[in-house]
């Protein structure tokens, strides 16, 4: 049986589900190939998904005879869209493609209802405007002629006003006086938009209603038309985005930048500063600013300058031909320096698994000693990073002084020799090998915090976290922590002083496979070894979570592996079983994060007890809100915590809510609220602040309050056992308070090793490690959800 090309785009309020049989050679990493599509449909599906969409694929799957297997190729829509929908599509896909070792290409959602425009026999000039909700519209301006299908402009969002003004001034060029018009975003600007083309006398046919979506045929036609390069690789894949995250749009509204920009605003293009800066991740014009030219990822409309530069050296080597088959093999890097518009430099980099080949670094002879070629080097061991690697080899001619300068400057060690390597002049190669970091470092960098030696039994689960801002990926083996990868965003909000949900959700995407793939590999645990796979479903940012969800659901599916949800906060508890796995109930637990402040009785395994939680903030939003009010940067409870150490806790009496309410509630804003007034105040005496003691004695406050309900409980319930946890716990004064407060009560106390209270994965794999053998695996129609409290299975 024929391999196929699974297809699907979740960007508007429907599925569309394709499978495509390739009827010629196999699948290689692009271009135009023939399909026979065997399945395409359009499925409504309103804010369903998450829920419907490997159902779906399972369905069509077993409809059509074939099996996971026989998926050679996946190609999903990238948007624009809605963008949870968007990212729910494409980290499934992700999810998929990880698993099943297969290629993952996206396609413009526009490009595809194009096609399918085109595939129902409609001809000539055609307005797609998609609804792109707050009173926008996304537009597409095509004419479908004999040839195909020529599409006019990129992806755009804007005011239907300004855009039609903009797509009529595109017509009237093109003397064109009548269109097609279709799409989601006549239901709401029917009148701004048909009256805009009658004012330009432009006559309009309207298509049926049904074209506004894609099909699964739509987005097959759309990928053998599409001439853009990719590589293919999961982790390169993002969805369009035509809006920043709100957070960063009134930035920038804010900024001078806008006030030069601000014409544009209504029409803005899908440019590189739209989309946020994917740590290697992105493929758009890097311009130096320190110099004259600019580095950027190559692509084959680049082979004609790269061999005008290749025969321009003293020793050229690549043809067209060469270039042009390096750009169908995956796992390529070709990037080039440009001054102005000139190629003036190139650096090619391969058999980008574990280890980096150094290709080619040319240099044009006119261009040299200007540090192009230490960019090049520079820049492209930067972006390998992206696959994870950090060790480089390469060959050069032992003739060639100003590369092996280059290279040694680098760090770069002569290993050996090979006589008469070239064989153009016979000449020797200097077999060289360097890193562009240590491997501590690189362990650093990439979040592999521990490494434990295989154990033989015991469950092996890989875990995903993503229900706030870290993505993170750990493998467990019998308990024992065996890679525990983090890769953190909080650099990316603090600058808005908190986690911007939307912010949150577009680095999930980004980073998703690279961490999952990296807790793999250095974990040497491939998929198909796993037992489980885990995923955090409940509760936190829903747009975080539903990534991470939809990535795992893809993975499990794809790899046949059995995956567990998991309540964030009975992670946080588990951290402290990692530490210590003799620990079981009954106990009583605080759990203090920055979304959760709660206490909880535990009198068996799985079952939770909540005895009270925060009325308002919850104790870490208290720490973050009290260091904004500081000027302090976000996450406030380290900085808060490191402040206190040199303060007096009682230099000043902030309230201590309800401390005698003799229940288990708390209730922080009051407290933020005190120490915002004394801060105030304090400002306009005209004193000093003194930092330390205001950190101490806020800090004190939250400590005294959460000792005392903690110690009262555990009394009442009658546990002999306590149990800290959440990213609070990582303060080392609460942790002192609650240990000597329990342990002179005789009860036994456990507090998450330091490494383990933030959000992490390894706490996720743990908690699986207990839920598995007493819970169902979690269906594909399996949904994140925001609020759960402790002891509610997601899927039961
Ligand atoms: O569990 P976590 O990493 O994320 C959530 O699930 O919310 O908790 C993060 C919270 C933040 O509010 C942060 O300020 C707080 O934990 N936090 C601390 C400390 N370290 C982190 N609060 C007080 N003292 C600390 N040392
Ligand atoms: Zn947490």
């Amino acid at each position: 049986m024929s391999k196929i090309m699974l297809a699907f785009d979740t960007s508007g309020e429907v599925i569309a589900l394709g499978i495509g049989a390739y009827t010629g050679e196999p699948i290689s990493a692009r271009g135009p190939r023939p399909f026979e599509i065997e399945f395409s449909e359009t499925i409504p599906s309103p804010r369903a998904t998450n829920v419907r969409l490997l159902t779906e694929i399972d369905e069509a799957l077993a409809g059509t005879d074939y099996d996971k297997g026989d998926i050679a190729a996946i190609v999903a829509g990238r948007g624009p869209g809605s963008f949870t929908g968007v990212r729910i599509g494409i980290a499934t896909a992700k999810g998929l493609a990880t698993a099943l070792e297969v290629p993952f290409f996206t396609v413009g959602t526009l490009d595809a209802i194009a096609a399918d425009i085109a595939r129902a026999g409609v001809a000539g000039w055609t307005i797609i405007a998609s609804d792109a909700m707050r009173q926008e519209i996304y537009p597409a301006l095509i004419n479908i002629a004999e040839g195909g299908i020529e599409r006019i402009g990129g992806d755009v969002v804007g005011k239907p006003d300004a855009i039609m003004e903009n797509l009529i001034a595109e017509l009237s060029a093109r003397n064109v006086d009548q269109v097609n018009l279709v799409g989601t975003g006549l239901l709401k600007h029917s009148e701004a938009i048909t009256g805009a083309l009658a004012d330009a006398k432009i006559s309009v046919e309207l298509l049926d209603e049904a074209l506004s979506y894609p099909s699964g045929a739509g987005i097959i036609d759309a990928y053998s038309a599409a001439e853009d390069f990719q590589t293919g690789l999961a982790g390169d894949v993002l969805p369009v985005y035509t809006r920043l995250s709100d957070a960063e749009e009134n930035e920038r509204a804010k900024s001078a930048l806008a006030a030069t920009a601000g014409a544009d605003d209504a029409y803005t293009s899908t440019g590189d500063t739209e989309t946020p800066e994917a740590p290697g991740a992105s493929l758009e014009p890097d311009v130096d600013q320190a110099q004259t030219f600019s580095v950027r990822a190559l692509n084959p409309s680049d082979i004609t300058e790269m061999v005008l530069l290749e025969d321009a050296t003293a020793h050229p080597i690549w043809t067209a031909g060469a270039y042009a088959s390096e750009f169908e093999v995956l796992g390529r890097l070709w990037i080039g320096a440009f001054v102005g518009s000139r190629l003036a430099g190139v650096a090619g980099f391969g058999d980008l698994a574990g280890e980096i080949h150094i290709l080619n670094i040319a240099v044009a002879p006119d261009m040299r000693r200007q540090g192009i070629g230490t960019r090049l080097l520079e820049e492209g061991m930067r972006r390998c990073a992206r696959f994870y690697a950090h060790k480089f080899t390469l060959e050069v001619r032992a003739s060639n002084m100003a590369a092996i300068e280059l290279y040694k400057a680098h760090g770069f060690l002569e290993v050996g020799l090979r006589t008469n390597y070239y064989s153009d002049n016979g000449e020797d190669a200097l077999i060289m090998w360097g890193s562009s970091m240590s491997d501590e470092e690189a362990a650093v960098l990439w979040g592999s915090k521990a490494r434990v030696a295989r154990t033989e039994e015991g469950a092996r689960i890989l875990a995903i976290e993503t229900s706030c801002d870290e993505t993170a990926a750990a493998v467990i083996e019998n308990s024992t922590v065996i890679t525990d990868v983090i890769a953190s965003q909080v650099d990316f909000h603090a600058r808005f002083g908190g986690v911007v949900p939307e912010i949150a959700s577009r680095k999930h995407i980004e980073a998703i496979v690279g961490t999952v793939e990296t807790a793999l590999e250095q974990a040497k645990r491939p998929l198909s070894s796993l037992d489980a796979i885990a995923v955090t479903d409940r509760p936190g940012l829903v747009g975080a979570l539903v990534v991470g969800l939809a990535f795992a659901k893809g993975l499990a599916y794809g790899a046949s592996k059995p995956l567990y949800g998991i309540n964030h906060m009975e992670g946080h508890l588990f951290a402290n079983v990692l530490d210590d796995p003799t620990i079981e109930p009954p106990f009583v637990a605080l759990l203090v994060s920055g979304g959760h402040t709660s206490l909880v009785a535990s009198p068996s395994d799985g079952v939770y007890e909540t005895l009270g939680e925060t009325l308002d903030d919850a104790a870490g939003e208290a720490f973050d809100k009290v260091a904004k009010a500081l000027g302090l940067p976000y996450p406030g409870g380290p900085i808060i915590a490191k402040l206190a150490d040199q303060g007096n806790p009682a230099a000043i009496t902030f309230p201590r809510a309800m401390m005698h309410s003799k229940d288990y509630m708390f209730s922080f804003s009051g407290l933020k609220t005190a120490v915002i007034t004394y801060i105030r105040a304090e400002e306009k005496a005209g004193r000093e602040l003194n930092l330390p003691d205001i950190a101490a004695s806020f800090q004190q406050a939250v400590i005294d309050v959460q000792v005392a309900k903690a110690v009262s409980a555990v009394k009442e319930v009658g546990a002999t056992r306590f149990l800290l946890g959440g990213g609070v716990a990582a303060n080392t004064a609460l942790r002192e308070a609650l240990v000597s407060a329990m342990t002179a009560n005789g009860i036994k106390v456990s507090v998450p090793p330091l490494r383990l209270c933030g959000d992490n994965a390894a706490m996720i794999a743990a908690a699986a490690s207990a839920r598995m053998h007493k819970t169902e695996p979690l269906a594909l129609t399996a949904d994140a959800t925001s609020h759960a409290p402790l002891g509610m299975m997601g899927n039961q």
